[in-house]
């Protein structure tokens, strides 16, 4: 496969091919969904929560972002990668953004960065665009925003907050968005926008018509287990695998029954006999 670029995401939208999307936290998870096939890997800030540990994904910092992307992408030969701006590193200026997108890029190796935020974002998306750097936007349920969305909610449940989301996707089109993520809404929402645009919506918990999808690897694999919303589908259960593997391995270990023969290094027996003497 030669490797993807926005070329690539653009010519599968217009060939109504869906973009697969999948999060990739670290080299193994890379180049498992890069082997597998995805077009595009997100090194998402849900990386916080699944993957180290932290109770929300505002706890996640640009060291963090920066050290997960370049695993990320030593990992992938492929798909065409996007990391997330965490949480407090781009909202209070262009400027921020600007230099925070950057450093992703440089140090984190990336090739475009998302943002979460509708149209109150649209001047910094436009000025990372302008720049030319790849802005994929987020819309809908808004994990960064989980204080002020009061928990983790579906949106455009009514014909206002569905009316916003859809002026909000007009705006972020309009800002140079390469595409747009919709977050947990309702799939005949989802189905609207989508139509209403120019430009890929790729969808989480946002139904079948977007134009591509997205979960994240450690949800749809079963191996985060702490909550699973209600758009994750669980293709495998490696959490439960996980522990009945290590629960052999600690078995035979107090057991003596690993490691066996063939795990073991052999010595001609005169060598031995000479050692022992
Ligand atoms: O952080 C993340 O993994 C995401 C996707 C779920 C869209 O933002
Ligand atoms: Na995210």
């Amino acid at each position: 496969r030669p490797k993807a670029t926005l070329h690539t995401l653009r010519q599968l939208y217009k060939r109504k091919i869906p973009i697969a999307t999948i999060t990739a936290h670290d080299f193994p998870s890379a180049l498992a969904a890069d082997q597998a096939g995805t077009d595009l890997i997100l090194v998402g800030d849900s990386l916080a929560m699944v993957a180290l540990g932290y109770t929300s994904t505002n706890q996640v910092t640009m060291e963090d972002m920066i050290h997960h992307s370049r695993a990320v992408v030593r990992g992938t030969k492929s798909a065409y990668v996007v990391a997330d701006l965490p949480f407090g590193t781009y909202e209070a200026s262009p400027e921020d953004a600007v230099r925070n997108a950057v450093r992703l890029i440089r140090e984190g190796g990336v090739e475009a960065v998302k943002l979460e935020g509708g149209k109150e974002m649209a001047v910094t998306i436009e000025r990372l665009t302008t720049v030319g750097i790849p802005v994929l936007g987020h819309i809908g349920l808004l994990p960064q925003r989980q204080a002020a969305l009061g928990g983790f909610r579906v949106q455009g449940k009514t014909a206002a907050s569905a009316a916003q989301l859809l002026e909000d996707a007009l705006a972020l089109e309009k800002a140079g968005c390469f595409a747009l993520v919709l977050e947990a809404m309702p799939a005949e929402i989802a189905e609207i926008i989508t139509k209403r645009i120019t430009i890929p919506t790729i969808g989480i918990g946002a139904g079948s018509a977007c134009s591509g999808q997205v979960l994240v690897q450690l949800d749809m694999l079963g191996a985060f287990e702490r909550f699973v919303p209600k758009f994750v589908k669980q293709y495998e259960s490696i959490g439960v695998k996980t522990r009945q593997a290590i629960g052999k391995y600690i078995e035979e270990v107090k057991a003596r029954s690993f490691p066996a023969m063939e795990h073991t290094y052999p010595i001609k027996p005169e060598e031995l006999e000479k050692f022992k003497a």
